[in-house]
């Protein structure tokens, strides 16, 4: 896995269709103000996949999807084919976001199949984890997150062709379905080291080392971005709201 900084714009539905193009159009646009060593990723909305695809072609920036489902066809309404995905041309899938697993009920098990799905369609998961609130005040945070990891990549098999991306992201911390509270880099620093270890504990050193990241997110701005980028285990970010106008996102890149 090259050893860049990896910046996710997670769109939601914040933007429609020509405002996705748009957006995407004009960050293509101002490519050349970004700094050398940054991996920009964009997760547009689904219904906006194939026409952002289209912009992005040729550019720097790679193409994400917000989810997939664990098939690739199939009598499954409404659901995201990874095989589609690839062919549009995303590299990346968000799997597991805290919004599905709150308001689709999305479980370890479901997320697990996700990610299986994804990389033997050699898309690239990015796996969220997080407690959330309740949860960190009684103090089981390190007993979810292990709990995440493990069940999500136990028995997966990462190849040393595969990338893995595993966020931290506390729902406590996520603006607009969280709490939207700043995580102190310290806490976040705490908990990617107890991700890399339970990492450890699954995967080949070789492929911890070279195949796997650990990224950040949650209310993560141009300001705050370089306190968690900074941080040892941390690759880069996971960005919702700051993702959304190019200009900002762009000093938010050349930050991190
Ligand atoms: P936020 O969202 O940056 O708006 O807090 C992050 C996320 O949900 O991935």
């Amino acid at each position: 896995m090259e050893n860049k900084k990896i910046i996710i714009a997670n769109w939601k539905i914040y933007l429609n269709m020509p405002d996705s193009i748009e957006a995407a159009a004009n960050l293509k646009k101002q490519s050349k103000k970004i700094k050398e060593g940054k991996e920009v990723v964009i997760c547009p909305s689904v219904t906006s996949l194939a026409e952002v695809a289209k912009v992005l072609k040729g550019s720097i920036y790679s193409l994400g999807s917000q989810d997939c489902f664990w098939e690739e066809r199939g009598a499954y309404t409404s659901c995201i084919s990874p095989l589609d995905l690839r062919q549009i041309g995303c590299r990346y899938v968000i799997i597991g976001h805290s919004e599905r697993r709150k308001n689709f009920l999305e479980t370890d098990e479901m997320v697990h199949k996700k990610v299986r799905i994804a990389l033997g369609n050699h898309l690239t998961p990015i796996v969220c984890v997080g407690e959330d609130y309740d949860e960190r005040r009684s103090g089981q945070r390190d007993y979810v997150i292990i709990k995440q990891v493990t069940d999500a990549l136990k028995g997966i098999n990462v190849t040393k062709d595969d990338e893995l991306i595993v966020a931290y992201e506390p729902v406590w911390a996520i603006s607009g379905s969280g709490g939207g509270i700043k995580a102190e880099p310290e806490e976040v620093k705490y908990v990617t080291q107890v991700i890399r270890q339970v990492l450890i504990d699954l995967f080949d050193g070789e492929i911890v080392e070279n195949n796997l990241k650990i990224i950040y997110g949650g209310s993560v701005d141009s300001k705050s971005v370089s306190a968690y980028t900074n941080l040892l285990y941390v690759s880069g970010v996971l960005v919702g709201s700051a993702s959304i106008k190019p200009e900002s996102f762009i000093k938010l890149i050349n930050n991190s």
